[in-house]
């Protein structure tokens, strides 16, 4: 079942106002929080980034941290995902309908669509990895907030699929941003790089788990931006995203990253990112 708007519907019974500001511009925000075991993984991270971007589009939310909790909760209780159920929870909340206008028409109602649906975990791309394609990022300069507005996303990604490659990694200038749907690190002489969290890529709650595992496991991390020639010359990569997790990269533009294969840093933080699932969800 779907939750929109305040009630509960099906999906063919769901309606969206031909002027919801979402549907027409992209006007809002979302989450996407794994569940594992039934259980909500990072929700609060993902709260604290949700409030930050109806912060930043001057979004003033009528729903407390609490109540979206209780939604969540719902959300599970609703969809019968109990313990055995790995599934996703997507969250969306749109500026809401007005006449279409661009500046931001006053006493404007938001609108909360928020659904969940199975998903396993992808064990078998964790252990093979993926291929990616460099391409430049034609993304606007606000990565940072979880907005709505994706084209630029689902073109990039487009791109990498029409080159054969199963993900992009984006760059601005021939600097690496991060990737369609995922951050990047790269791994060089046992250290970690990613670029660092400003308003050029969305500050991953993956991102952070993974950098705060390596630093507590001795991993020296290094939060700065690197070019397309140190890409090309790291020892291994992977991407991290909640859905994800910790995939290694195996090729760009065709040519292996290191060895072809996933490489010992990346099989460590999987480990390790593994086991704080694991710590997450059975306490
Ligand atoms: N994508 N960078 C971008 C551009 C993203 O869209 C995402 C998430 C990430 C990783 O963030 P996190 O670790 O918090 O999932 C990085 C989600 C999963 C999506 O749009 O489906």
């Amino acid at each position: 079942m779907f939750y929109i708007d305040g009630k509960w519907v099906e999906a063919g019974q769901a309606t969206v106002h031909p002027e919801d500001r979402g549907y027409n511009f992209g006007d809002g925000i979302y989450e996407v929080v794994r569940i594992y075991n039934g259980r909500l993984y990072q929700w609060d991270a993902h709260l604290t980034r949700l409030f930050r971007s109806a912060r930043e589009i001057r979004l003033s939310l009528p729903w407390s941290a609490d109540d979206l909790t209780r939604l969540a909760t719902e959300l599970l209780v609703k969809n019968n995902l109990t313990e055995q159920d790995d599934s996703v929870l997507y969250l969306q909340i749109s500026r809401g309908a007005a006449p279409r206008v661009h500046d931001i028409p006053n006493g404007i109602k938001p609108v909360i669509m928020a659904f969940v649906r199975p998903k396993a975990r992808p064990v078998e791309d964790l252990k093979k990895g993926w291929t990616a394609q460099l391409i430049e990022d034609i993304r606007w300069l606000r990565c940072d907030i979880k907005t709505l507005n994706l084209l630029g996303a689902v073109l990039v990604k487009q791109y990498a699929k029409d080159a054969g490659a199963q993900d992009s990694i984006l760059h601005r200038n021939g600097i690496i941003t991060e990737c369609s749907s995922s951050n990047l690190f790269a791994v060089k002489n046992g250290e970690l790089h990613t670029h660092p969290a400003t308003h050029l890529i969305l500050h991953g709650i993956t991102r952070q788990v993974v950098i705060d595992l390596a630093k507590a496991n001795g991993i020296v991390v290094h939060e700065k931006a690197f070019d397309i020639a140190f890409l090309k010359q790291a020892d291994e990569l992977f991407l991290t995203s909640t859905t994800a997790e910790v995939m290694p990269l195996v090729s760009v533009d065709g040519e292996a990253v290191g060895n072809g294969r996933p490489g010992p840093v990346t099989t460590r933080l999987q480990a390790l990112f593994e086991q704080h699932i694991y710590d997450s969800v059975l306490v």
